[in-house]
């Protein structure tokens, strides 16, 4: 066993663990689940934890990357990940200098505006795509 890889691996399985978790959990609330718990408290919580596991899920998965290079830039899983990756980073920053601009009007018990609830959506899919590709990815190396 390659010890220093698999704990980088674990630090990738950690940091995408823990960001598609806080995310799914912030999209299902703008998309209107539990509509008492504030959005904007939430948000205090969910986005310093996506933050950290951002830096730890990209920083393993570019040391991998280069552990892997020859194989792995071929992989069109690959290509189709960070595609996936890039929009789903371009979907958050529409979502916070759009929707989230007005949220003091449904911040709590009201739903949200239909353009923030299509993010939300559009949000999971992506990320769920980008957990795809990523198991796609490893079964590339090790299949
Ligand atoms: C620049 C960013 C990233 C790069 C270069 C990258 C690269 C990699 C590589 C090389 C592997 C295969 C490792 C192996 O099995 O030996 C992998 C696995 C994986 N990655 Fe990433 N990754 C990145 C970001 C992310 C993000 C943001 C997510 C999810 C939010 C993610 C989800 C996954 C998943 C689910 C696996 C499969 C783990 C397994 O089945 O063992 N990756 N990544």
């Amino acid at each position: 066993m390659n010890l220093p890889y698999t704990a980088i691996l674990g630090a990738h399985t950690l940091g995408f663990v823990l960001l598609v978790g806080a995310i799914v959990v912030f999209d299902l609330r703008v998309l209107g689940f539990a509509k008492q718990i504030p959005l904007r408290e939430l948000s205090r919580l969910t986005l310093p934890v996506c933050f950290a596991a951002v830096v730890l899920a990209v920083g393993s998965g570019v040391l991998m990357l280069n552990a892997h290079a020859q194989d792995l830039l071929a992989s069109r899983a690959l290509q189709v990940k960070l595609a996936l990756i890039v929009a789903a980073a371009l979907n958050a920053a529409f979502f916070r200098t759009g929707p989230w601009t007005t949220v003091a009007a449904w911040n709590v018990g009201v739903p949200a505006p239909f353009a923030a609830r299509a993010s939300a959506a559009l949000s999971i899919a992506l990320w769920l795509g980008v957990l795809a590709c990523g198991r796609l990815v490893a079964a590339f190396i090790r299949p």
